[in-house]
């Protein structure tokens, strides 16, 4: 009976002092989960970009963090993915800058047409002030940028043959859910139509739409040109994207974790962009061979001009709306 009681003795102040200890043992060896969706196929840039931050995070952090990356929208789309952060089904996403809309007026600069000449232009931008400024702007609903990362200039393709603004007019043109860019083609007389992501081929395949407007690699990755007749090559405005988590995920991780994360971002950002310009040239190589060199418009430079000059209106329309110094500080660089 002795024997009993004793064991019972120690059983309860085991349970008392030493099963809680045990328990917060346990849970604080559980790894936190990193789940980053994406609406891109893996052999893209941001495809790329979010497998080496697995690989890194998961090395560098072995045992605290695990990162599962859901590619191709096969979680979220990028019209689902921002809720999605701020319900904590996922903890980052990558969306493309034309999709923050509904989350930042400020955002929308990097849609504006014409307004960056090249990469170089978007990067010395990014890195500014305000370009900095922006990965912050979404902060009040929840949302926190991190990084940005290329994918390139966008061109658009179509059903028929397109040299100058005015061949626009009457054509259905996917594209991304942005204010600014069914403003640009409205005001060249063509209709837009938002269709998701994961969408586009089958639009375009089955003559939902006329044509779309996208950066060489996803055109390729997509096969849209296999269900497009001619290409135009206006790089007309750029097409990246802002790696975003939110606040809430991102402020309850243990500082040295965040830490670690950011580094690891800065890292992944200058192999994104590096892969950025080498598939600019190999996609645009494998559509141009795929299509036919006849079929692609290449722009001279007063071609170019005139398009500048047809879509440039849109600036006043949305530097209001964007920000008069947030305009003037990209355009300035
Ligand atoms: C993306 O590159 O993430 C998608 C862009 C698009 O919706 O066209």
């Amino acid at each position: 009976m002795k024997e009993v009681r004793k064991f019972a003795l120690i059983f309860t102040l085991w349970s008392i002092l030493l099963a809680p200890v045990a328990g917060l043992m346990a849970a604080g060896q559980e790894p936190i989960k990193i789940r980053f969706s994406h609406v891109v196929s893996e052999n893209t840039p941001k495809g790329q970009g979010a497998l080496l931050f697995k690989k890194l995070a998961e090395e560098r952090l072995a045992g605290r963090v695990e990162v599962e990356v859901f590619p191709n929208s096969i979680r979220f789309t990028d019209e689902q993915v921002l809720l999605g952060l701020l319900f904590d089904d996922v903890q980052m996403a990558a969306p493309s800058l034309a999709k923050f809309r509904s989350f930042s007026d400020s955002i929308q600069v990097f849609d504006l047409p014409f307004l960056f000449n090249d990469l170089e232009q978007v990067h010395r931008f990014q890195s500014s002030e305000t370009g900095r400024n922006l990965l912050d702007s979404m902060i009040p609903r929840g949302i926190k940028g991190l990084s940005y990362w290329d994918n390139g200039m966008r061109v658009i393709s179509a059903n028929r043959s397109i040299r100058t603004p005015a061949d626009l007019a009457g054509l259905l043109l996917r594209i991304e859910p942005s204010a600014v860019i069914a403003a640009q083609y409205k005001s060249l007389g063509a209709n837009t139509f938002a269709l998701p992501f994961n969408r586009v081929s089958d639009g375009l395949r089955l003559g939902l739409v006329d044509g779309q407007e996208n950066s060489w690699s996803n055109i390729q990755s997509q096969r849209f040109h296999e269900f497009q007749d001619y290409l135009v090559e206006t790089n007309h405005s750029f097409q990246g994207y802002m790696v975003v988590t939110s606040v809430k995920f991102w402020d309850g991780l243990p500082a040295d974790i965040r830490e670690a994360l950011q580094q690891i971002l800065a890292e992944v950002s200058v192999e994104v962009n590096r892969i950025a310009v080498e598939k600019q040239r190999s996609s645009r190589e494998a559509v141009i061979t795929a299509m036919g060199p006849d079929r692609i418009v290449s722009l001279s430079d007063e071609e170019r001009a005139v398009w500048r000059q047809a879509m440039q209106p849109i600036w006043k329309e949305f530097e209001h709306q964007i920000g008069v110094e947030v305009v003037n500080a990209a355009a300035e660089e």
